[in-house]
């Protein structure tokens, strides 16, 4: 059976991911920091599903984390078959109020983790022929949302720019860009949500059952539910300048506080 790492498996979007994918049969590496939880994780998920789960506790803002998880993408006993890059966080603040070493951390979680693990895990696939690498980036990498808006719009331009060179070789690269989810995210950051309509918010199974369905359908790009698609369809007609505009009013008026 093919072996899945998730990263950020402890909670929200990649906890779904290892509930779903535990149910579907496959063998699982867990990674995140905290380890008692993803012992914890790894004991009801071993226990519900009948799978094999290995812990990898690893900060992932650290060098030494990112390349403990390459080593295990890149080992040949029991392949990795599956990658889901979706550890990630929010930083409270506008650009100038957010420290500094919290921006480089973001980028070295969001973008040099995700770089250096698909380059891990992407040879062996590509030599079998098969795999798949789902990073979770956000529908923020289409509007202009400061650092975190940034990298997630690396994340999808880079997973987009390597499915085209990957093209033929059995291997599928996806970027997932979710809306508003319920998850620990906010509370994390210490952003409020209460000004956030209801209907924004996606549930994180929902999310990760159209994502794992736009992967077997071969997309390159997912965004898991139809309302964010119909206002991304939207802000496509909108210049990009004033995009901006709409984008910061909203995101004052809808967005984290
Ligand atoms: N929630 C949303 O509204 C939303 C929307 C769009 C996209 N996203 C993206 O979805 C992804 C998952 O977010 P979520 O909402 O599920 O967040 P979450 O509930 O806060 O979970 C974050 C997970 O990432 C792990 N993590 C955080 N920093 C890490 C680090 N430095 N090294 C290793 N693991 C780390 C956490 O475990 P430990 O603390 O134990 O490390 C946890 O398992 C992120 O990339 C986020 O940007 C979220």
């Amino acid at each position: 059976m093919t072996t899945a790492l998730i990263t950020g498996s402890t909670a929200g979007i990649g906890a779904a991911f290892a509930r779903r994918l535990a149910a579907d049969g496959y063998d699982l590496v867990l990674v995140a920091r905290d380890s008692e939880r993803l012992r914890k994780q790894a004991r009801e998920l071993t226990d519900r599903h009948r799978i094999e789960a290995e812990v990898l506790s690893a900060d992932l803002a650290e060098d030494a984390g990112i390349a403990s998880v390459e080593a295990r993408l890149a080992s040949t006993d029991r392949p990795v078959g599956l990658l889901v890059n979706n550890a990630g966080f929010g930083n409270k603040g506008r650009y100038l109020e957010v420290p500094m070493a919290d921006e480089l951390r973001m980028l070295k979680v969001h973008c040099e983790a995700v770089l250096r693990l698909t380059s891990a895990a992407v040879p062996g696939m590509r030599d079998r022929g098969r795999g798949g690498v789902i990073n979770v980036a956000s529908v923020a990498a289409f509007v202009p949302r400061g650092t975190y808006g940034a990298s997630k719009a690396w994340v999808v331009q880079f997973t987009q720019g390597i499915a085209k060179d990957l093209t033929g070789t059995g291997v599928r690269p996806m970027a997932l860009c979710p809306g508003f989810v319920r998850t620990e995210f906010h509370s994390r950051a210490g952003m409020g949500t209460d000004n956030i309509p209801s209907w924004m918010w996606l549930d994180a199974d929902r999310v990760v059952d159209a994502g794992l369905a736009d992967l077997a359908k071969g997309k390159t790009l997912s965004v898991p539910d139809p309302r964010y698609k119909a206002l991304l369809g939207a802000s496509k007609l909108v210049p990009r300048g004033m995009l901006g505009k709409v984008s910061s009013t909203t995101g004052r008026k809808y967005g984290p506080q």
